[in-house]
């Protein structure tokens, strides 16, 4: 056998043989290669290994101890795509911080703009723009180093390193705020697979006691961030979709939860009043 597969596989990689395709494809060096053997070997995310992960058909650059994109979050991409779409309804025009001045053509163009809230790699902005590609996507993190991996995915002056909307410019207004930000309950962070507990940073995991603390609070804020008729997509879990959905009625914004067992995504929309 292979002996790198081997080496892969009693480390318990299930894709012993892609995997070992993979590194050495990557590698651009014997001493590379075994490098990343070792740290792949040692439990390393095979994503952080390689410095890339494949998402809604891009490859996204992915940094060690970024949250590594999740298949289930394609069905965020998914959903805010088709609230971009035009021929999905009339699209409000945006805040002030968007159009150029000067009351030109441009200016009366509507700004199909998103934010990726807590935007790890930026993953899901880069996916919304590669379907949408006149979407403007603004992307914030609080973690310095999801910044600076997303800042190689998206066009970097968007992407703002602070807490929740606090970076963004004052007024600046979206058709959808994207938000996968932490939902695991803290306790539940030690049941979690060792790739993910181990090396992906927990700022980017732990949603404080029932999971749900930081999405109370974007949610609370979120209809002062949306042009009307704009929409907050948030990612949660099935087990946390109904107090998801009550967190952002209460918002007053109207829920609707949307699942993709295929996928195991799960999903609040909340749509904000016309
Ligand atoms: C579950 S990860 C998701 C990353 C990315 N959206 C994705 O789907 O791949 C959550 C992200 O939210 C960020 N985050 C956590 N708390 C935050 C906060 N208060 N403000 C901004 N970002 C935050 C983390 O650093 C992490 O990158």
């Amino acid at each position: 056998m292979d002996p790198l597969v081997a080496r892969l596989r009693s480390a318990g990689c299930v894709f012993a043989e892609d995997e070992a395709a993979a590194l050495r494809e990557a590698a651009s060096s014997p001493e590379a290669l075994e490098e990343m053997a070792v740290r792949r070997v040692a439990g390393e995310p095979l994503e952080q290994v390689l410095g890339w992960a494949e998402f809604d058909g891009l490859r996204i650059r992915v940094a060690p101890g970024v949250f590594v994109p999740r298949l289930r979050s394609t069905l965020m991409v998914r959903l805010a795509a088709e609230r971009l779409r035009p021929e999905n309804g009339p699209i409000a025009h945006p805040g002030p911080a968007a159009p150029p001045p000067g009351g030109s053509a441009a200016a009366d163009r509507p700004v199909l703009r998103v934010i990726d809230l807590g935007c790890g790699t930026g993953a899901i902005g880069a996916a919304v723009a590669g379907r949408v590609p006149d979407a403007e996507v603004w992307a914030v993190d609080i973690d310095p180093a999801a910044v600076d991996c997303a800042r190689r995915n998206l066009p970097p002056s968007r992407v703002l390193l602070g807490d929740l909307y606090e970076p963004l410019p004052a007024g600046l207004l979206a058709r959808v705020i994207c938000a996968n930000a932490p939902y695991v309950p803290t306790d539940a962070i030690a049941l979690m697979p060792p790739e993910a507990r181990d090396h992906e940073h927990h700022v980017a995991l732990d949603g404080g006691p029932d999971g749900l603390d930081v999405q109370r609070r974007l949610i609370a804020e979120a209809r002062g961030r949306l042009t009307p008729g704009g929409a907050l997509l948030v990612e949660t879990s099935r087990a946390q979709a109904d107090a998801t959905a009550a967190l952002v009625q209460a918002a007053g914004l109207t829920p609707k939860v949307h699942t993709d067992d295929e996928i195991d995504g799960t999903v609040v929309a909340g749509t904000a009043p016309r």
